[in-house]
């Protein structure tokens, strides 16, 4: 299809795949985010032909220029302030995720010729999910059920996005991986956010390929209207108990994650916002699914090869730092409360409709 593609948070972790992956079609490409002297490093390396633009897309001027001047035919909305960054930015939360996501759409709308509009949004939207009192896979028309600053500020965004006159797509992704480390947000508080999460709740992964190569189909695909769940494939289905350690396994370090603690089965709202996904409707109309979980990690193992004997050796030391570091170290109790912990360590998780 002829026509430019906006891409915002276009250098993050979906979006510099999501550029890539356009490019890599042929399609004109333009990678908006904010002017940070990371991002300033990111465009120098940017495929050739792709351009970018620096926008802060809570400045209605700026968003207004990008948009005017680039004339998208689509644009993939993926900026955001995303867990478990999003509990010590709650402002910035609600300025991006929501009133960034109103005034892009309004000035979306406004144009000559309106953009087709992707827009990310999270299986998060459905809430706390409970694998011993909750149905699983999600499908698309489950309710939203949002109970956290980063649930519900994605649900009224997509609200505002449904609610558009735009020709609009939502997809909603699972826990979205990469094989590529150096682009994962690997921080002290993604680790200790890590420990917080019950055991035994589901997750769906995806390799963020995958991802980019939806958001960069649902720009032209037959799904306007539709909200579609963007997860791998059946070999992506986890418990959080399982993730970790096989990642860092497949790193060469088997046991270096201490076990952590299972969710309370009586509580409805003590559990994270993710779960398994049905990928039927999502993987018959854009066919993203390429990477199954184990191209995954025999992809990790294959670029950690060196560090497979090392690996073994240090693992204990590094499950006792692991251990130590756990947010639930000395606590007392025996289920995971992945709020309370979030709240203790890193901010204020609440969420109220305005
Ligand atoms: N990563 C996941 O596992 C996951 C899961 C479900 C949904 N999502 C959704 O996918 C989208 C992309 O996520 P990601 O993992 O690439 O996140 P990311 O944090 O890597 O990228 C987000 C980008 O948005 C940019 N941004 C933030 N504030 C901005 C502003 N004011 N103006 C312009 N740009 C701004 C950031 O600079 C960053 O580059 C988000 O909407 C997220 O909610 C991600």
């Amino acid at each position: 299809m002829a026509g430019t593609v906006l891409v915002t948070g276009g250098f993050g972790l979906v979006g510099s795949a999501t550029v890539r992956q356009l490019a890599a079609d042929g399609r004109r490409v333009v990678a908006a985010d904010l002017d940070t002297p990371a991002n300033r490093k990111a465009a120098a390396k940017l495929p050739d032909g792709v351009e970018f633009r620096w926008a802060d897309l809570t400045d209605a001027e700026q968003v207004e220029r990008l948009v005017s001047e680039t004339a998208p035919a689509a644009v993939i909305h993926l900026a955001a302030v995303i867990a478990p960054a999003i509990y010590r930015a709650r402002k910035a939360a609600r300025k991006v995720n929501v009133e960034a996501t109103a005034t892009l759409v309004q000035i979306a709308e406004a144009q000559p010729t309106p953009p087709r509009f992707v827009h990310a949004s999270s299986n998060a939207v459905f809430g706390a999910r409970n694998p011993h009192r909750t149905p699983s896979p999600l499908r698309a028309e489950d309710p939203m059920r949002p109970c956290d600053i980063y649930s519900g500020t994605k649900a009224e965004a997509e609200e505002i996005v449904r609610g558009s006159t735009l020709e609009w797509v939502v997809l909603r992704f699972g826990g979205v991986l990469s094989t590529d480390l150096a682009a994962l947000p690997l921080s002290s508080d993604a680790m200790l956010f890590e420990s917080a999460l019950p055991t035994d709740n589901r997750v769906q992964t995806v390799d963020v390929r995958d991802v980019a190569f939806a958001c960069a189909a649902a720009t032209t695909a037959d799904v306007a209207g539709e909200i579609l769940l963007i997860a791998g494939d059946e070999s992506h289905r986890h418990c959080y108990g399982d993730l970790a350690p096989a990642l860092v396994a497949a790193l060469g370090m088997p046991g270096a994650i201490p076990p952590g603690r299972p969710g309370n089965p009586d509580s409805d709202t003590d559990w994270f916002v993710t779960d398994w996904m049905d990928t039927t409707r999502a993987q018959e109309a854009l066919g993203f699914q390429r990477y199954t979980w184990d191209d995954m990690m025999g992809e990790l193992k294959s670029k950690f090869w060196f560090a497979q004997l090392p690996g073994r050796l240090l693992a204990p030391v590094v499950r006792e730092f692991m251990k130590r570091r756990s947010v639930y170290f000395n606590a007392p109790g025996q289920y995971a409360d992945p709020w309370g912990a979030i709240r203790d360590n890193l901010g204020d998780p609440s969420w109220e409709r305005p």
